[in-house]
């Protein structure tokens, strides 16, 4: 805890030094920003959120796009929703979703894809005013350093119809009679043949995964507070527990991460996480174990196929799933225990960075999302140097990595300039083949996620002081723990989630549609030619696909998030398991035993906070937990 402290002032002190304003030059500057953007954020009923959406389509033509799938996927048997009482065909429901990537830059095909579904339930309402908000704050801070590797699919509304009056299904007349559909329940996964792809909804959001590449995915609902991911179906329960998934690793250590960053306000308690069916309940037919493991899991043992069952009056080909579709990692946020709070807790606009001056139900889901979305992709968030006295100074920093498991600095000397930097190396072997030697390596060291990146730099000598050409490489390697198998994962088989096979594996590849994945073990950057002088060159923080706008909210927004991951550190609301590796402590990964909670091989301090932990849990669980569990007939989350 003391060396974190530490650790966080010499680091604040940098950034402040960094900025180079006063504090009443910040002072000054957030206050303006206040004025300006500081409104409440307001509740958004059906028609706003359409009409939000086709706006920003029009203000940022090229980093969104809006479609209504509905027409998109143009399938006349879809059952027909209405978002009005006069069934007429304009009153047909939008289910809008948009796309929002830097669709200029060739690569977006080949950026990390996300999903985001904003309610299935029409009446838990925080989900779609997040995803809203969100989309607008992206776009009009195009800084935030996600446009540049990022391919964001938002369905604001899942169910449109529920959301514009106010109840949790999606109805429609089949057959002269009114049918009802839970969509959560609704995908065929651990459910029967008259049970499955029954709603618009989920149809849609079937239609969308076959057409794109998820990396991962956050379903938002209401009725609770909590983050859950796989398993989260009854074939998955032993007796009364949950098993884990052979992602596991990766699953619990991004969703304590979101816990974290959520953080805890004096009306808004810190998020609880764990696998679905122990945090929250087992159901048949969700979304979230659907879109985990329809790709791979019936091939593992033939009996598994039963929970994957065709759906009736569904043709086979819009049931095909394809080896790369169906395995993304995907969590579900209940986000608040009420599932209308009212748009007094929504939090204000500037809270979105400002975490320090109170937050709402819907900023603090925003902040999370984005940080989320950041850590799917490891990049440099920035690359600076200074030549002088013939040597030369390099510094960088990896952000959407927790830690840094090993970064090298690799120089070459290109005075003839016969070999051109290119930006397409992909490997260590590569960059020696072509001339690259290791000038220094670093191994485990925390590097931390975007606003809290720790640096490294160093210094390159050379044996005569003379003028030269150089090119450096920067080569890192990120969270390979999130990578790890777990022992107790069932079934029991690596990991099947593109986002660990893709950190894991320096040749994986997936496609889909046109949409690649590619391996993301290695980041490299490399830059030339570069000359060594005897006077000062430096070359200002060049701040990769940076806007330079608002650099001085993002150091409040830095101190904000620091007290957070500081105080976040040692209180971990995430229920169980194998790892214990993030946040900003680092502790070795704690071993637990998995399926009677008892501990091994752990420190005694260590021993007593986990304890503590579970007794909290406990304590929920018999208390306000069985509320939930009453109510989940009749009501559902
Ligand atoms: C989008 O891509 C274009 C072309 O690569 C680039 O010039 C622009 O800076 C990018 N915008 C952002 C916000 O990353
Ligand atoms: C996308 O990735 C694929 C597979 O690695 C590659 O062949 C293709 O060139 C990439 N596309 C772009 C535009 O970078
Ligand atoms: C879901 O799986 C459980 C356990 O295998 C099974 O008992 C149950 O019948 C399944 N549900 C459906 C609807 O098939
Ligand atoms: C619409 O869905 C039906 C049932 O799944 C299918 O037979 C048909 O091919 C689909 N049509 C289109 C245009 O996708
Ligand atoms: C260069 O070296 C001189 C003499 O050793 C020293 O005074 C000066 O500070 C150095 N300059 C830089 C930029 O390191
Ligand atoms: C980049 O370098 C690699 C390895 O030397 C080479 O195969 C590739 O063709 C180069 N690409 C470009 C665009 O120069
Ligand atoms: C790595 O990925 C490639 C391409 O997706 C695949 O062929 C290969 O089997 C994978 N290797 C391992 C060890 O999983
Ligand atoms: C580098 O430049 C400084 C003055 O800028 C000079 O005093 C020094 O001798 C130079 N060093 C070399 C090795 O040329
Ligand atoms: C950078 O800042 C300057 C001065 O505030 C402003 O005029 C300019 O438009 C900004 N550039 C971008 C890309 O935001
Ligand atoms: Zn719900």
């Amino acid at each position: 805890m003391k060396f974190q402290v530490g650790a966080s002032l010499v680091l604040i002190l940098f950034f402040a030094n960094l900025i180079r304003a006063s504090d009443d030059d910040i002072q000054k500057y957030l206050d303006e920003q206040g004025q300006i953007h500081n409104f409440p954020l307001k509740h958004l009923n059906y028609k706003q959120i359409v009409e939000t959406f086709y706006q920003l389509e029009k203000e940022y033509p090229h980093y969104i796009k809006v479609y209504d799938a509905v027409q998109q996927f143009n399938n006349e048997t879809l059952p027909k929703a209405y978002c009005s009482n006069t069934q007429s065909p304009q009153d047909l429901c939008k289910f809008i979703y948009a796309v929002i990537t830097n669709y200029s830059d060739p690569k977006h095909v080949n950026f990390t894809q996300s999903f985001f579904s904003g309610n299935f339930h029409g009446d838990e309402v925080v989900g779609p005013n997040v995803l809203t908000y969100m989309a607008k704050y992206i776009l009009e801070k195009p800084d935030l350093n996600i446009l540049s590797k990022s391919y964001i699919v938002i369905l604001p509304m899942s169910n449109p119809q529920g959301y514009s009056q106010n109840y949790r299904e999606e109805c429609s007349i089949k057959n002269g009679k009114k049918i009802c559909t839970d969509i959560n329940r609704d995908f065929p996964y651990n459910t029967t043949e008259n049970k499955c792809f029954q709603s618009a909804g989920a149809r849609i959001i079937n239609y969308i995964w076959k057409k794109y590449l998820f990396t991962a995915a956050i379903t938002f609902h209401g009725g609770m507070t909590a983050i859950g991911w796989p398993w989260g179906s009854k074939n998955h329960m032993t007796t009364s527990k949950g098993q884990l998934s052979p992602d596991q690793s990766a699953f619990y250590n991004l969703g304590k991460r979101m816990s974290e960053v959520g953080g805890e306000y004096p009306d808004i308690p810190k998020y609880d996480c764990g696998i679905l069916n122990d945090i929250i309940y087992p159901v048949e037919g969700s979304f979230e174990d659907w879109s985990y493991a329809a790709s791979w899991e019936k091939d593992i043992d033939p009996s598994f196929s039963s929970y994957f069952p065709k759906c009736s009056g569904i043709s086979d080909d819009e049931l095909q799933i394809k080896d790369s579709t169906a395995r993304s990692l995907t969590y579900l946020i209940e986000t608040t225990n009420n599932k209308s709070p009212g748009e007094h807790t929504y939090g204000t606009w500037q809270q979105i960075q400002n975490n320090d001056k109170g937050q709402g139900h819907v900023t603090r889901n925003i902040r999370l999302t984005l940080d989320f979305i950041n850590n799917l992709s490891p990049s440099y968030e920035l690359v600076t140097h200074k030549s002088a006295n013939y040597t030369f100074y390099v510094k960088w920093a990896v952000e959407g990595c927790h830690q840094v498991s090993n970064t090298k600095l690799l120089v070459r000397e290109n005075d003839q300039q016969s070999n051109v930097v290119n930006d397409s190396y992909y490997s260590l072997q590569q960059l020696l083949d072509d001339g690259f030697q290791i000038y220094k390596e670093y191994t485990d060291y925390q590097g931390k996620v975007k606003d809290i990146t720790s640096f490294r730099s160093q210094v390159i000598e050379f044996e005569d002081q003379r003028e030269r050409l150089i090119d450096i490489a920067i080569f890192s390697e990120c969270d390979s723990f999130l990578t790890e198998k777990v022992s107790s994962g069932q079934p029991t088989i690596e990991p099947q989630s593109h986002f660990v096979r893709s950190r894991s594996n320096d040749s994986y590849i997936a496609e889909n549609n046109g949409f690649f994945i590619n391996s993301n073990k290695y980041i490299i950057k490399s830059l030339g030619p570069l000359k060594v002088t005897n006077y000062s060159i430096y070359t200002e923080p060049d701040v990769i696909n940076s806007a330079n706008s608002s650099q001085k909210n993002d150091y409040e927004f830095l101190i904000a998030l620091f007290s957070i991951i500081t105080v976040g550190a040692f209180i971990s609301y995430c229920i169980y398991k194998k790892f214990d590796g993030l946040g900003a402590n680092n502790v070795s990964f704690q071993q637990l035993q998995d399926d009677d909670h008892q501990l091994q091989q752990l420190p005694k301090s260590q021993q007593q906070q986990q304890q503590q932990n579970q007794s909290k849990k406990v304590q929920n669980k018999e208390g306000g937990m069985k509320q939930y569990e009453l109510s989940h007939e009749e009501d559902g989350l």
